[in-house]
């Protein structure tokens, strides 16, 4: 039977598939649109993701509101969702074996979706998704279309929040996701 945002949030809503199940609060879905042309990947909920059960309500939140609002977008419009969808204890990596073990949500979540394009918030997400030798320094702001769709990354907001001098190149990789939204008519 064909897959539906109903089947999903059922199927991922009660998942015990990786250790991150006995120390979460809330499992963290994602949310916005759920036509959305473009989807965005964090790495995983932090202590108020796991309070609350939305993605990106904390401080990196706040931020990412103010990074979509600076092309013109907010998390109504654009679909929010992270590589693992329970809170590693103290915001430590993923586990490799965590993120294998969370993979079929966010690859059920695409699917559905369809988006033209994908952006990594970090380093986790760019080695998820783009390439597993993925250098965020040297590769954010990069494109990669593969099968119908094109791939970016650009820091994590609480990489900006820690280093406050990453932002004017974070700022370019915005407005570089602005205009192909604009060139192709995705808004
Ligand atoms: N950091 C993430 O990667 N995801 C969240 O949802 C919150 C903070
Ligand atoms: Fe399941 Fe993913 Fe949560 Fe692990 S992190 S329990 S795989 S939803």
């Amino acid at each position: 039977m064909a897959d539906s945002w109903a089947q999903l949030k059922q199927d991922c809503g009660a998942c015990r598939r990786c250790a991150l199940c006995q120390t979460r609060h809330t499992l963290v879905f994602g949310v916005g649109n759920e036509s959305s042309p473009i989807l965005f990947v964090g790495e995983g909920p932090g202590e108020q993701e796991d309070l609350r059960g939305e993605p990106f309500v904390g401080p990196a939140g706040q931020l990412l509101d103010t990074m979509l609002e600076l092309i013109d977008l907010d998390r109504k419009k654009v679909y929010i969702a992270n590589i693992v969808k329970c809170r590693p204890p103290r915001n430590r990596d993923p586990l490799p074996e965590e993120i294998a073990a969370c993979g079929e949500w966010l690859g059920r979540q695409i699917a559905l979706l369809q988006p033209r394009i994908v952006v990594c918030l970090g380093r986790i997400a760019a080695k998820e998704l783009i390439d597993p030798d993925f250098r965020i320094t040297r590769e954010h702001g990069l494109w990669l279309e593969r099968d119908g769709r094109a791939y970016t990354a650009t820091y994590h907001p609480s990489a900006l929040l820690r280093d406050p001098g990453k932002r004017p190149e974070a700022f370019e990789d915005l407005r570089a996701i602005r205009q192909r939204l604009r060139e192709e008519n995705l808004y």
